[in-house]
């Protein structure tokens, strides 16, 4: 049977639960061509939320959406062979079309166009000839608005872990090139969403940065518990389990509704339930994830140093005044002038977030129970 949960791939159709209020807003402002920035930590839901939001609006033909994860794209010519991509898959449903694309928008450099094994998929290829660097670039970028303004409509543009441009070789170059057309397309929304909130704040809301000021920024909340118990139960029920409403909450609690998480708990909960799940299975089903994840956190606290282990101690005990004196000694954290290099570790390495005008928080919540665990 196939399993109720799901987890590390983007959630939709009955996986997908809760958001009512950020879909509808951020439907309304990417059919308006409003540009949104969409910032969470990891794992909380804006791959689904923007995939779910995209599918809607590719109903509407007067509409089209290009997707793009630049995760994996290191250098900016990577950054523009995918984009040309997105851009032409979301324009062009045709081989025919796609070559007649080229030729027409993109023919002053000619690109290559590799064709699959059994030629039922095509794209433009690795080797984009720059001949002329800078006019190509400007070119591609320009893509969107010239189709979407010739053919009547309007292009929706959504690229996924954003804040990668900051680790290109000229990255307020190449920010600066970008802001310089898209403000000018009146034809195309730019949805761009990422997971490192100091980085993206740095891009989106530092006036000396390009993109300062580029569009609405959006933080992603995690989905609420009372929206989490109904999906549970439901999915229990549907492949005939129960579980109470009560236990469901536990799941909740147990990663503090982390939405990765809570996918991961509930199935294994399920997996370990015959008809009936128990608050020892939910016990059980936790201390596996904990389990699996051991040899990881164990890595993780060797590639620290002592002090930055016993800082994110401190973080985990809840504790909100890091410069106080007795933190500082019962914490071992040196001087209060350390602090600030310790949060910017932990940050760059994507374990804290600092949440402004609120505390320092741990990311990952079974990391937080595990770190607990290993007190002396
Ligand atoms: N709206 C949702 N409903 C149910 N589960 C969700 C939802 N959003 C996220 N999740 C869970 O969280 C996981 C990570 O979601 P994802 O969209 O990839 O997050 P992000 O892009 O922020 O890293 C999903 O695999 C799923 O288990
Ligand atoms: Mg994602």
């Amino acid at each position: 049977m196939d399993l109720p949960f799901v987890y590390g791939k983007s959630a939709k159709d009955e996986f997908f639960t809760d958001r009512e209020q950020e879909s509808k807003s951020l439907t309304e402002n990417l059919k308006g061509l409003n540009n949104i920035i969409i910032i969470s930590p990891r794992r909380w839901g804006k791959t689904s939320l923007v995939n779910k939001v995209a599918n809607e609006i590719k109903q509407d033909k007067r509409y089209y959406v290009a997707q793009l994860d630049i995760f994996n794209c290191r250098t900016e010519e990577q950054f523009f062979r995918t984009y040309i991509n997105a851009i032409l898959k979301a324009s062009t449903n045709k081989f025919e079309e796609f070559t007649t694309v080229i030729k027409k928008y993109l023919g002053s450099f000619g690109p290559k166009i590799t064709l699959s094994d059994d030629s039922q998929s095509y794209e433009v290829g690795l080797g984009i000839e720059f001949k002329d660097k800078d006019y190509s670039q400007d070119e591609i970028l320009d893509l969107p608005q010239r189709i979407a303004a010739e053919r009547g409509k309007r292009f929706i543009i959504c690229i996924d872990e954003f804040q990668n441009v900051n680790d290109y070789a000229d990255p307020i170059g190449f920010q600066r090139k970008l802001r310089a057309h898209w403000q000018h397309h009146n034809s195309v929304g730019y949805c761009l969403y990422g997971s490192k909130r100091h980085m993206l704040l740095d891009i989106f809301g530092n006036y000396e940065m390009p993109f300062y000021k580029f569009g609405e920024i959006m933080f992603l909340e995690k989905i609420a518990k009372k929206a989490w118990i109904p999906f549970i139960t439901t999915r229990f029920e549907k492949t005939g389990k129960h579980i109470s409403d009560g236990l469901a909450a536990l799941i909740v609690d147990k990663v503090e509704a982390h939405p990765y998480y809570v996918q991961q708990l509930a199935q294994q909960a399920w997996l370990h339930t015959q008809s009936d799940c128990t608050e020892e299975i939910v016990n059980i089903a936790h201390e596996s994830i904990v389990n699996q994840l051991n040899l990881l956190f164990c890595n993780l606290i060797d590639s620290l140093t002592p002090k930055q282990i016993n800082f994110l101690h401190a973080i985990a005990d809840g504790v909100k005044n890091f410069s106080a004196k007795e933190t500082l000694e019962k914490y071992d954290l040196g001087s209060s002038a350390n602090i600030k290099n310790l949060r910017n570790a932990m940050l760059q390495r994507d374990l804290i977030d600092i949440i402004p005008g609120h505390s320092i928080e741990l990311q990952d919540p079974i990391f937080t129970y595990w770190l607990k665990q290993q007190k002396p």
